[in-house]
C-alpha cells in the first residue's frame, strides 16, 4: 500500500515541481523551522506553566500563545507534506520519519485531552496564579516530552537508518 502511495505521489506534478525548482527545498527549510520556533517557543512557556512553574503568570494568559502555536504548526505541516511530495520514496521507509509522524498523532490526541477534558479547569481557576492540579501538570508534562522527541526526531532523519 505505501508503495502505491509512493508511486502515486511521484507520479503527480506536484511532486515533479518540488524536483525541479532549485530554490524552493531551501525556502521550504526555512519555512519549517519558523514554523517550529513558534510551535516549540509558545508551547514551552504554556507547558511549563500547566506542570506548574511561573505561578505568577496567569494560566489564562499564557493560553493567548496557543494561536502561534497552532499556526507554527499549520506551516510545519503544510512544508512538511511538500517534503514528502520533494522525495516520496526516501521518506516511506525512514524510521525516524515514521516515529516523529506517530509522535505528532500522539501529540495530537495530548492536545485533544487538553481541549475537551482540561481547558474548563484553566477557565474555572480564571487568571488567578493558583497551582494547577495534577491532570493538567500531567497533560503539559506530556505535551513537552511529545514535541521534544518530534523536534529530534526531525533532525535525525537523515542520520537514521530505513525501514
Ligand atoms: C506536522 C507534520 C510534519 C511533517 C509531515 C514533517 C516532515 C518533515 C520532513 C519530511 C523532514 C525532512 C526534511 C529534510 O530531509 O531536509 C522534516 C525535517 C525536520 N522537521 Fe518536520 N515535519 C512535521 C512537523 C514538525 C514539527 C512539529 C517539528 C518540531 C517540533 C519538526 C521538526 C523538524 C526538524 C528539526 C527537521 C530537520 C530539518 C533539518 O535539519 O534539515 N517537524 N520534517
Amino acid at each position: 500500500m505505501i508503495e502505491t502511495l509512493t508511486k502515486e505521489i511521484m507520479a503527480s506534478q506536484l511532486s515533479q515541481w518540488v524536483q525541479a525548482t532549485y530554490w524552493l527545498w531551501p525556502v521550504l527549510e526555512i519555512i519549517h523551522f519558523f514554523g517550529l520556533t513558534l510551535l516549540m517557543g509558545g508551547l514551552i512557556i504554556v507547558d511549563l506553566r500547566m506542570i506548574g512553574f511561573f505561578p505568577t503568570i496567569s494560566l489564562q494568559g499564557v493560553k493567548k500563545l496557543l494561536p502561534f502555536v497552532i499556526f507554527g504548526f499549520l506551516l510545519n505541516l503544510i512544508t512538511g507534506i511538500f517534503f514528502i511530495y520533494g522525495d516520496p520514496s526516501r521518506y516511506a521507509i525512514n524510521i525516524g520519519f515514521q516515529i516523529k509522524l506517530i509522535l505528532i498523532l500522539l501529540a495530537g490526541c495530548n492536545a485533544a485531552i487538553y481541549h475537551f477534558r482540561v481547558e474548563s479547569y484553566v477557565l474555572d481557576l480564571g487568571s488567578s496564579s493558583r497551582r494547577p492540579p495534577l491532570t493538567i501538570k500531567l497533560v503539559g508534562l506530556t505535551s513537552l516530552g511529545l514535541w521534544t522527541a518530534v523536534l529530534l526526531l526531525g533532525r535525525l532523519i537523515p542520520y537514521v537508518g530505513t525501514g
